[in-house]
């Protein structure tokens, strides 16, 4: 196909999709129960970066429209979510994803389109976040508090009680999935919720939060639309929020916690990561290429979690090198509305020319490119924000792309000669997200995900994640963990009640 034909037929498959996916739809605000534009009177353009072309508009709220739904979610709790069981707060949200279910098609669309995502990886997605929704809906009947044995004469007992209203705030890389890490711990332990998706993919968010018109009592999840500093902050300065959830970059995660800092306010920050892959010289090459592959590249690389720093053994260099470079050559790369494809495009132009200009960046850093590095084979400026899989090799843990988070299909690749200097390097880094390791000697592998300082060890795969295993950061990239059962625990805080028993008197 030339690039002429390519542009044609992309076109035509988004302009199609954009009109399944809009035609009966009206994306608002979604405040205490009902449709809201912002009191602005604004809106502002979601654009898909597969075509570059509008897919429609949301409101652009501000710190009243915060306000508002605030003040909906406030009264939702103490009218009703709040003082639910967790057996009926569980019912409810099972009745909810039911409804999610049925619409999942339609959610995986609007995921792909908004975020340029594989359309085979959007309805995965969706389903995962589902799965998630209804883990929490399930575990909170079974996280009681507990008995005390303090003395013979007083009854102490802890109880677990909601904070109250949490705000959430979530970026554009896994839309659907981490709204749902943390909707589902916070609603399941009887918050109320006011979520601000981000303002390049609001999509879902407002769908699900439709789907819930008539399940979910009103006022107990709400969606803001807009930008960080109109919505995000003044839902961080909020003093009626009193639990904050946020993930994206670490500078705005430091922006969030002095935010939450002046109303002593708890956060849950999941940020940025540069996750090294330590691929030992006893690995399965064919494997750890495969593996190496799929950290850096799923996603076209948005993950916070991705495998962009490839540490490799100086003796399988050469032969490791073959084996990534024919794995980055075999992604399939294009229009994310067919099936095939396994690279889509960034998310977003801003995404596109940040992730370029750290292409640039590290030709002149010294290291070498040894795959992509290009737009081609789409390089026509009408056919969206397409960037090559990428490899560098040659790079040293100073260079500037071995440090800083890229969020884009770019590896970048060290060689080491032992051990020790494996080490070293994986943990010469502001992040710890997470890591990967590569070897077939069980002792090794024991030894180096004690050694690695992060919150994930992946050893022989990448990127599994499954309600019930705990996932965040230590340094930089984060405070607390999602997915997990512990998680329930960042939205509840616990009461001690200790009660004077006296003798009886009769
Ligand atoms: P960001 O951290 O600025 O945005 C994430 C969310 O926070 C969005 O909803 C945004 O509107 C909101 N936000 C922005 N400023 C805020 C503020 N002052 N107070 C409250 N909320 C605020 O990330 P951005 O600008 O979209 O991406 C920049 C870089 O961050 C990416 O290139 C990538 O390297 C990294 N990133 C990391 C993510 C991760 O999962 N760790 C996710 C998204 C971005
Ligand atoms: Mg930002």
């Amino acid at each position: 196909m030339t690039n002429d034909d390519f542009t044609d037929t992309i076109h035509r498959n988004h302009e199609r999709a954009i009109s399944e996916a809009t035609a009966d739809a009206q994306f608002d605000a979604w405040i205490d129960g009902a449709s809201a534009a912002s009191n602005t009177g604004r809106r502002f353009e979601t654009r898909t970066p597969a075509v570059d072309e509008t897919i429609t508009t949301v409101p652009r709220c501000d710190s009243e429209d915060v306000d508002w739904a605030v003040d909906a979610a406030e009264a939702a709790f103490d009218s009703t979510w709040g003082s639910l069981t967790a057996g009926e707060r569980s019912d409810a949200i099972l009745e909810w994803t039911s409804a999610l279910r049925a619409n999942s098609d339609e959610l995986a669309l609007l995921e792909s389109l908004d975020a340029g995502k594989p359309i085979e990886n959007a309805k995965y997605e969706v389903g995962k976040a589902l799965d998630y929704i209804e883990y929490y809906a399930h575990v909170v009947r079974g996280e009681q508090g507990h008995q005390i044995p303090v003395a013979n004469d007083v009854h102490a007992f802890t109880k677990r009680e909601p904070y109250g209203v949490a705000g959430l705030i979530v970026p554009w890389n896994y839309p659907l999935i981490l709204t749902a890490w943390k909707l589902g711990p916070a609603l399941a332990a009887g918050n109320t919720v006011v979520l601000k998706p981000a303002e390049q993919t609001p999509l879902s968010a407002t769908r699900i939060a439709q789907l819930s018109a008539g399940i979910l009592p009103d006022g107990v999840l709400n969606v803001v639309h807009g930008f960080g500093d109109e919505v995000g902050a003044p839902l961080t300065r909020h003093e009626d929020v009193s639990k904050l959830s946020f993930t994206g970059e670490d500078m705005t995660g430091e922006t969030v916690m002095k935010a939450a800092a002046e109303g002593i306010t708890p956060v849950t920050l999941e940020l940025g990561g540069k996750s090294p892959f330590v691929v030992f010289p006893d690995a399965d090459l064919e494997k750890a290429a495969s593996i190496a592959a799929e950290g850096v590249f799923y996603n076209t690389g948005q993950s916070c979690e991705a495998f962009s720093r490839t540490l490799v053994h100086e003796d399988v260099h050469d032969e490791f090198m073959e084996l990534f470079e024919s794995e980055a050559a075999a992604r399939s790369i294009g229009d994310p509305l067919r099936e095939e494809t396994t690279t889509g495009p960034l998310a977003s132009k801003q995404q596109y020319e940040k992730v370029k200009e750290y292409v640039e960046l590290g030709r002149r850093e010294g290291a070498t490119v040894v795959r992509g590095g290009g737009t081609d084979p789409l390089d026509d400026e009408n056919a969206g924000w397409y960037i090559e899989p990428t490899i560098f090799d040659d790079v040293t843990n100073d260079m500037r792309i071995a440090q800083e988070e890229i969020f884009g299909p770019v590896a970048s690749v060290l060689t080491f000669s032992d051990y020790n200097e494996a080490i070293a390097i994986a943990n010469d880094i502001d992040f710890g997200l997470a890591a990967g390791v590569a070897t077939t000697d069980l002792s090794l592998a024991h030894r180096a995900a004690d050694d690695i300082r992060a919150g994930t060890v992946w050893v022989n795969q990448y990127g599994r994640l499954v309600p019930g295993t705990p996932f965040g950061g230590y340094k930089r990239s984060g405070i607390g963990r999602e997915c997990a059962k512990e998680t329930l625990k960042e939205y509840q805080q616990t009461k001690m009640i200790n009660i004077q028993i006296d003798d009886p008197e009769l």
